[in-house]
């Protein structure tokens, strides 16, 4: 086994999920690319509002509303923070990635898609990066096309920049491939879009709990991604905007909080980030993901990092070791993310034989059915890791492996 750089049983003992057993056996939780575990920080936040807190943002004339208040808009400034945002009302809380992309393709890109105009997505997107824009384009006359991608799972780029004219009016792509792992080159994707003047949307969902992203550097034009991915709570999610596109879009949907005034001859709206912000938002997620924010500051995130490349390099080495082993997704450059196949097995099958040994694995297309059908499979079985898993939870997975084939194979 590698040497340990990074001590995993201390943050371990921060998640207190991963101290159970599931059928009889000590879980093994490998599917953090589906939704990351949540430290006791994070569990104790969102309990502690509840039980002291509780109550509505920006509304009351009481304590409880401004410290609900408070904690609610010091969560978003610690995202703005997080992604090096030039400032918080450029982080809109929404309920997830997808609803982000929504967002943006329905304000931004109904206002400035017309017929015959063309987005460009990669061929290896989630479908939450490829059917809003499929809605709205059918809706204006304009096209959704694929970028191609090559058979490791990397964006060809080339073929990327031959395909760029001036009818490309958005390119949105994943920073990371939630099928496959790759991370995709996206500084030189935002560069070669900007300069035939098209604007970019990065899919952050699977790259947020990876590295710190800097949106400035990135020169992006939205990053969308999901609180549950990093480490925060399932139902909200973030989208950053540069300002002058948020301020010159329209409001996503009509309510309270969105507005400046109402009536009946007219409405006019509220300023960033109200105005995309009906209803009453997820006080206590947003306050529990501040939490995760202050989690992840306080761990040594490159050493976090380089401990799940570690897992990583260590199950694909056993992987190309095991016989009827098919790594799906080999690109140089990936996110620890291991998907395969077993060759004569159903994925859905190798996954029940997992759990039934206590190993929580994805399978399935993941969202991801374009990029299925290019490799011609119904989909693969995927073991994500987190900083949180270790190298002997990787045993647990091979040995499990060799169980399973006893079955199948
Ligand atoms: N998008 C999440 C995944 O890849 C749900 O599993």
């Amino acid at each position: 086994m590698p040497e340990l750089l990074f001590d995993v049983e201390k943050v371990r003992a921060d998640f207190p999920i991963l101290h159970q057993d599931v059928n009889g056996q000590p879980l093994v939780y490998l599917d953090s690319a589906a939704t990351t575990q949540k430290p006791n920080a994070v569990i104790d936040a969102i309990s502690d509002y509840y039980r002291n807190d509780n109550s509505n943002v920006h509304r009351g004339a009481h304590a409880l509303a401004d410290r609900a208040t408070v904690k609610f808009e010091a969560a978003r400034a610690k995202v703005a923070a997080f992604l090096n945002a030039p400032d918080a009302k450029q982080i809109i809380w929404t309920r997830g990635t997808t609803e982000s992309i929504n967002l943006v393709a329905n304000c931004w890109g109904r206002s400035n898609l017309r017929a015959g105009d063309r987005v460009l997505v990669s061929a290896m997107e989630h479908h939450s990066n490829i059917v809003p824009w499929q809605l709205v384009a059918d809706a204006l006359g304009a096209s959704v096309e694929p970028i191609p991608v090559d058979v490791t799972g990397t964006i060809d780029l080339s073929a990327f920049e031959a395909m760029l004219d001036d009818r490309v009016k958005m390119v949105s792509v994943g920073h990371v491939s939630n099928a496959l792992g790759s991370i995709n080159p996206v500084e030189k994707i935002i560069a070669l879009a900007h300069a035939t003047g098209a604007k970019v949307t990065v899919d952050g969902a699977q790259a947020v709990s990876h590295w710190a992203v800097d949106v400035q550097a990135l020169d992006c034009d939205f990053y969308a991604f999901s609180a549950h991915k990093l480490f925060g709570p399932t139902g909200l999610g973030v989208l950053y905007g540069k300002r002058e596109l948020l301020e010159a879009m329209p409001p996503y949907q009509g309510g309270g909080e969105m507005i400046e005034t109402v009536s009946f001859a007219g409405t006019t709206f509220n300023q960033l980030p109200y105005k995309f912000e009906a209803g009453t938002p997820d006080i206590a997620g947003a306050i529990g993901f501040g939490a995760a924010i202050d989690y992840l500051n306080s761990i040594d995130r490159k050493a976090a990092a380089a401990h799940e490349q570690a897992l990583l390099a260590y199950a694909e080495e056993k992987a190309r070791n095991t016989s009827g082993i098919k790594l799906i997704g080999t690109s140089a450059n990936k996110t620890s993310v291991m998907s395969f196949i077993l060759e004569g097995a159903h994925p859905a099958d190798v996954g029940v034989l997992l759990d039934k040994q206590g190993i929580a694995v994805r399978t399935g297309n993941h969202c991801a059915q374009p990029i299925m059908d290019q490799y011609g499979i119904p989909g693969t079985v995927r073991a994500s890791f987190s900083f949180y898993n270790t190298f002997a939870e990787v045993d647990r997975l091979f040995a499990a492996i060799e169980k399973a084939k006893t079955f199948l194979l």
